[in-house]
Order: structure tokens, then C-alpha cells, then sequence
């Protein structure tokens, strides 16, 4: 059986954060005190996930390349793919259909960011699963804004619908979708929505017409912030800041992970360390060397 991939969506033209994205892309942006691809590609890195894919635009490519490189300093294989146009999520699976050769995937949107005790756990288990897909529904104020999961009076999940004008449940798609081999050819089969994309809801929806779409609660314990607005980066930044402040721990942080992952030693460790010099992220990894408390 192939070893999951990941996939970290990054491109899009950030229109919604004009001016501001007219010169850099949305997602190499600071939430806080680190450029935001950090938390996505941390998640998939709490995931276990080991070779991931970046798609970018193909003119913010190479930041991207000089910001994560091939992703040797944390013991992880980073390939870029490019998205010529901003064709829709599920386009993410035909692009990547070379890369992921027949492997299931686990794919976060370069600009959602996941917080909360036992999300390494809970998305182990989204990761184990061979066959299908599983994706998480969480409770928010304002579903109309995403894609949103109906549930019958059962429980189970009726349909999933793209940003409805009449929200079936308070219960919106989040931005990571684990999903088997069969995804890139799934999305192959789907048409342009009346917005000229392809939807991942569409291709979702696929799955659980086959029956093999888990969605999970990903319940109030957990933060699922958005970077959409420029009130929500802001927010969202607040959040991370206010979390390491009070914590003294870092959110979102690849050093870290790798080194608990054991998939970089402490001289590994050591020499980020250095390359951060007198910076606070640069003595929060120095920090990690030391014995803990
Ligand atoms: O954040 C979760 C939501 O993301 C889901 O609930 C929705 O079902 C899903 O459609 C998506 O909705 P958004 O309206 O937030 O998607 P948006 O167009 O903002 O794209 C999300 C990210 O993906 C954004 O950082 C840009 C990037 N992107 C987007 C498109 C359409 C690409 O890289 N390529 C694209 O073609």
C-alpha cells in the first residue's frame, strides 16, 4: 500500500486581501510571527505526511521555493506543481495526479489553520483510512460562506453544498480533506460550476455517493480559524499570539514537529536554531534542545 501524500493548495489570487496581495501571495503572509503556508504544512506534518506537494501560482513559485526549499531542514520531501489559473480546488487532484501516482492524499488549504489538543490524533486516524475519504464538519456562526454538510434526521449526511444561501446546519467543510487513490480520477470526471470551477464539493460529493465519505466532527475543543478577510488575518494572528504568549509554545511550527516526528535529530535541530539567530523563533527551537520540564 502507498504511503499517503500531501498537498498543500497555495494558489488563487488572494482578491479578497487587495491591496496587499497585489505584490505577494495570500499565503506566504505573516499570521503573527510566521509566513501562513507554516500551518498548513504543519498539520499535514502532524498527519505524518512526509512528501507533499506545493501548488502555487506560477508566478510566486520561487518565493515559495526560497522560503521552504525542498524541505530537507525538516526531514520531508516538498515538490512544486503549479496552477496556472485559479480553475477550482478539485483542479489540486488532477494536477497533482503524476505526483500522488495512485497514493491517497491528505490536501489542506494553504490558508486554513487548525489548533486544538489531540488534532495529531484525530487526523491519524483520518490518515489511516485506506478507502475513501474523510473530511471534517465544524460548527460556525456563518455557513453561508463555505461549503456546508446537510444531515438528514438521522444524522447521516444528506448532501454537501457549496456556499448555500439557506444553510441546511450550522456545520461547515473545513479545508482538509483526506482522500484515496481514486480522487485525481474523480476529479477528471467533474464540470466547471456556474463560478467556472471546479468544486471540491463536487468532488466530495462523489465519494459519498459511493458511500465512502466519512465526515467528522471536528467539535468546539478545536480551533478552525479562516484568513479570508482582512479582519479574520488579523483575528487569526491574535489567536497565535495570545496562545505562545500565555503557553510559551509555538503554533504552526515544522521545526518542532520534525524533531518530535524524530525525522530530524538535535543537531539537525540545532543548526535551524542558528539560522534564526537572535530571533524568538530562533531561542524557542534552542529552547526544544533543552531538557524538558
Ligand atoms: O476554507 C474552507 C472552504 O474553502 C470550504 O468550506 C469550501 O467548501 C471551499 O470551496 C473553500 O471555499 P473558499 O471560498 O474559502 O475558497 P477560496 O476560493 O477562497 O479558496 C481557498 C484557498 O485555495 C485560497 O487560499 C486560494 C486557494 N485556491 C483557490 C482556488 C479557487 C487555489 O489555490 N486555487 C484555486 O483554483
Amino acid at each position: 500500500m502507498k504511503e499517503r501524500k500531501g498537498i498543500v493548495l497555495a494558489g488563487g489570487t488572494g482578491s479578497r486581501l487587495h491591496p496587499v496581495t497585489l505584490g505577494i501571495s495570500k499565503q506566504l503572509m505573516p499570521v503573527y510571527d510566521k509566513p501562513m503556508i507554516y500551518y498548513p504544512l504543519s498539520v499535514l506534518m502532524l498527519a505524518g505526511i512526509r512528501e507533499t506537494a506545493i501548488i502555487t501560482t506560477p508566478h510566486d513559485q520561487a518565493q515559495f521555493k526560497q522560503l521552504l526549499g525542498d524541505g530537507r531542514q525538516w526531514g520531508i520531501s516538498l515538490t512544486y506543481i503549479t496552477q496556472p489559473s485559479p480553475d477550482g480546488l478539485a483542479q489540486a487532484y488532477t494536477l497533482t495526479e503524476a505526483f500522488l501516482d495512485g497514493a491517497p492524499s491528505g490536501m489542506v488549504l494553504g490558508d486554513n489553520i487548525f489548533f486544538g489538543h489531540g488534532l495529531p490524533e484525530l487526523l491519524a486516524r483520518a490518515g489511516a483510512k485506506r478507502e475513501g475519504g474523510t473530511v471534517f464538519g465544524y460548527r460556525v456562526s456563518d455557513p453561508e460562506r463555505y461549503g456546508v454538510v446537510d444531515y438528514d434526521a438521522s444524522g447521516a449526511v444528506r448532501e454537501l453544498i457549496e456556499k448555500p444561501a439557506k444553510p441546511p446546519s450550522n456545520y461547515a467543510v473545513t479545508g482538509v480533506y483526506f482522500l484515496d487513490g481514486s480522487a485525481p480520477e474523480k476529479a477528471r470526471s467533474l464540470k466547471p460550476s456556474a463560478r467556472g470551477e471546479l468544486e471540491i464539493i463536487a468532488l466530495l460529493e462523489c465519494f459519498r455517493k459511493e458511500s465512502s465519505l466519512n465526515v467528522e466532527i471536528m467539535g468546539r475543543g478545536y480551533a478552525w480559524l479562516d484568513t479570508g478577510t482582512h479582519g479574520s488575518l488579523l483575528d487569526a494572528g491574535n489567536f497565535v499570539r495570545t496562545l505562545q504568549l500565555r503557553q510559551g509554545t509555538q503554533v504552526g511550527c515544522p521545526e518542532e514537529i520534525a524533531y518530535e516526528q524524530g525525522w530530524i535529530d538535535a543537531k539537525e535541530l540545532a543548526a535551524r536554531a542558528d539560522i534564526f539567530g537572535k530571533s524568538d523563533y530562533g531561542a524557542y527551537l534552542r529552547g526544544l534542545l533543552d531538557v524538558p520540564v
